[in-house]
């Protein structure tokens, strides 16, 4: 039984195999978070005998001091001192809420969220917690799923307005986790455009932490997660507790030390420029948060979270399939392309041994530059003289398969769409618009917005009938107003846009079941559980420089599987940062993702192109291993002069390890590379020199990295267990 309920002391026990997640009713009205971690078979310590300091400090409500209590489902204002959960402005001004416990129910399985994107959990249990505030009628549904085969606890919580006066919800947020006691590191992914996904670690210490977004999307600066490290937990070990969100715009991920070195972790949408009006009778879903224990370090973490995205996240054809190799036009042509150029450089994929072709931006409108076209997703004839169609039909007849670029939440000032609509875009009246990339935000609150988008949206991939779709989306919101709301309502604004998109996601993606969907915002800035639900990977940065790749993509493994990472080789020098690395590095750094090419291969020498070809044909045999294995990070490049990552076949009878140096130093000793994950039984050959080591001797001592020559080498090898 995965959820245990004991009536005589209010204990429910979550559990697997693993993990335990135990909540008690004190007094039968407060959800008390008693313990998270290694499973227990039961706690019996009382939490109550820690709870008091000195007495006359504390404040109480029923005789509780609520304020010295790990709890469930925090409210400020009844006796606790520290930020909730919720905040809820109810008809009087007041905002206090007293959450009791009411009933509770364990289901089979697990409830999906209305309009918001969530795991599966067909084998799972849930357990929902029903409180009311008796004074206002709030009602709050906490939801918590246990997994048998992955060490995550799903959470989300519903608010109900069970009272007769209309309630405004200030706050609402997923999850939040009492620890008690703040001996811990935080740990957080930060960045930029084209610096995503950074991995910053620092002690916690009093007051508040974290990282959020107030951009309208996830963001390149933050991603929606934060593990909490306890002392000596590294990548193989020690004790991780992480949180994260399956939710595509602006959130908060906090973490509050108090007095008592208890340190409340919570996560969720963002407050700032929230509010949502609940009528009497209405409710509000928030996103789903994960929260993940790991004894394992951060790599037992990121496995778990790679097996809640593999397993029961992301969806469709595509979620466990081969990905077709791609070459995308963007850095070969930008803008500058015909037909004729597109086709040429189709054919050279073709000959090396590419699947797919991507054309990119520049294909709609007059769009020669980044200063028009947005919203008008009509084709181009002076570039394609037969339309979409005509281009969709020759590139198929070379036997690849047709992609095609969208950003459809945007719209230009210079388009049709906006002289015929200028207020569906996100603006202030009156205010000048503020424009970044030239270009402004559909409103997708509004439904007429919406049914614009997906007819546009279908129109195009039916004209083009595209295998691909590459879903873009290059600015963040900004100066929040909808012409669709009225003034006290503006603050829903932020949360409806994701709803609305959401919506669209639902409806284009189900309409195009065998289309293969890559997210993308201006590179990774709406990397998260929320996108990959609709699509099953996203372009990772717009760094396509393979040195700086190595960190973005180490950082985004600690959340996302190799499958999801959109990783290609480009040219050299580099267009971002003008670095050149060897097109074996570019290629092995890119085989950690989903894999492509993103420069003009009809530029290439000879020699190359034939390497290329290899390549391919080694990224095709070796596919199910790089992108579905079990991922282990090795070395750091946060921490030293090299990264180093494996992937194991899931039996344990192949792996693939890339190592790859920055630049050259000289008078090194070649390193030695302990391994992981191999089964230490096994002897395993590296293919390529046929030395045979055990999996015991490459785990306890290591893989000798030969010594190499040249800035920015790699080595790749692979081995297979011998039988
Ligand atoms: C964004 C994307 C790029 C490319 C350009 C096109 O920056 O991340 O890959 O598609 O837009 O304008």
């Amino acid at each position: 039984m995965p959820i245990l309920y004991s009536p005589e002391n209010h204990v429910f026990h979550l559990q697997n195999a693993n993990i335990s997640y135990i909540i008690r009713l004190v007094a039968g009205k407060y959800p008390i978070h008693q313990y998270w971690g290694r499973r227990v078979r039961a706690i019996h310590a009382d939490a109550m005998e820690r709870c008091c300091t000195q007495e006359e400090e504390n404040f109480t409500l029923h005789g509780l001091p609520l304020d010295t209590l790990p709890q469930e489902c925090p409210v400020y204002g009844c006796g606790d001192l520290r930020q909730g959960m919720l905040e809820v402005r109810q008809a009087d001004g007041s905002s206090a809420l007293d959450l009791c416990y009411v009933s509770h129910e364990i289901l089979k399985g697990k409830p999906a969220l209305k309009g918001l994107p969530s795991a599966r959990g067909d084998d799972a249990e849930t357990l929902v917690l029903r409180l009311q505030d008796e004074h206002s009628g709030v009602e709050v549904e906490l939801s918590y799923t246990v997994y048998p085969d992955v060490d995550v606890i799903a959470r989300n919580l519903r608010v109900i307005n069970g009272g007769q006066f209309p309630l405004v919800l200030e706050k609402a947020l997923s999850a939040c986790v009492d620890f008690e006691n703040a001996h811990e590191q935080l740990m957080t992914l930060s960045g930029a455009w084209l610096r995503e996904r950074q991995i910053y670690t620092r002690p916690l210490t009093p007051g508040n932490q974290g990282v959020e977004s107030v951009r309208g999307a996830s963001s390149h600066q933050a991603c929606p997660f934060m593990a909490l490290l306890k002392p000596g937990a590294a990548e193989d070990s020690g004790e991780v507790y992480a949180l994260s969100l399956c939710y595509s715009g602006s959130f908060l991920a906090n973490v509050f030390v108090d007095s008592n070195d208890m340190a409340r972790a919570q996560i969720g949408i963002q407050p700032f420029q929230f509010s949502w009006e609940l009528k009497p009778g209405e409710d509000f879903q928030t996103p789903e948060a994960y929260l993940c224990y790991s004894p394992n370090g951060l790599n037992g973490m990121s496995r778990e979270f790679h097996h809640l995205c593999s397993r029961y996240i992301t969806r469709g054809a595509f979620a466990h399939a081969a990905r077709p190799l791609l070459i995308n036009n963007w850095e070969a042509t930008y803008f500058n392309f015909n037909e004729e150029k597109l086709l040429e450089l189709a054919s050279c994929a073709k000959n090396a041994g590419i699947d797919l072709f991507v054309l990119d931006d520049g294909w709609f409108g007059h769009r020669d530059l980044d200063n028009c076209s947005l919203g008008d997703w009509v084709d181009d004839r002076r570039k394609l003289p037969e339309g979409l169609r005509g281009l969709s039909d020759r590139i198929h007849g070379l036997g690849l398969k047709f992609g095609l670029w969208l950003e459809p939440e945007m719209i230009s000032p210079d388009s049709d769409l906006y002289r015929a609509h200028p207020d569906w875009c996100i603006h202030i009246p009156g205010r000048m618009q503020v424009e970044s990339r030239n270009q402004l935000v559909l409103d997708l609150s509004r439904k007429e917005v919406r049914e614009y988008v997906i007819d546009a949206v279908c129109a195009a991939m039916e004209r083009g009938n595209v295998d691909y779709v590459k879903w873009d989306m290059n600015r963040n919101i900004n100066m929040l107003h909808s012409d669709g709301l009225d003034s006290a309502h503006q603050k829903e604004l932020n949360h409806r846009y994701i709803l609305g998109l959401y919506e669209i996601l639902e409806a284009v993606t189900s309409r195009f079941p065998n289309v293969l969907f890559e997210s993308c915002a201006g590179g990774g800035g709406r990397f998260d559980f929320g996108m990959m639900y609709y699509m099953p990977q996203a372009w990772c940065s717009d760094d396509s420089d393979a040195f700086m790749r190595c960190r973005i993509q180490y950082g985004t493994s600690m959340l996302f599987p190799v499958s999801t990472m959109g990783a290609h080789v480009s040219a050299v020098p580099n267009h971002q940062t003008g670095r050149i690395t060897p097109l074996f590095t570019r290629a092995a750094v890119a085989m950690s993702g989903t894999y492509g090419y993103e420069l003009d291969l009809t530029k290439l020498p000879e020699e190359e192109l034939e390497e290329i070809r290899r390549l391919n044909e080694k990224v095709k045999a070796l596919q199910p291993l790089l992108l579905y294995g079990e991922f282990y990070r090795l070395r750091s490049p946060f921490e030293g002069n090299e990264t180093a990552f494996m992937s194991v076949s899931e039996d344990q009878s192949e792996a693939i390890v890339t190592h790859v140096y920055g630049p050259a130093q000289p008078n090194m000793l070649p390193v030695l590379l302990p391994l992981r994950g191999l089964d230490p039984e096994k002897d395993y050959r590296d293919v390529e020199s046929g030395r045979i080591y055990g999996g015991d001797e490459l785990m306890s001592h290591g893989l000798t990295i030969p010594r190499t020559w040249g800035d920015y080498m790699a080595t790749q090898l692979h081995l297979v267990a011998v039988k």
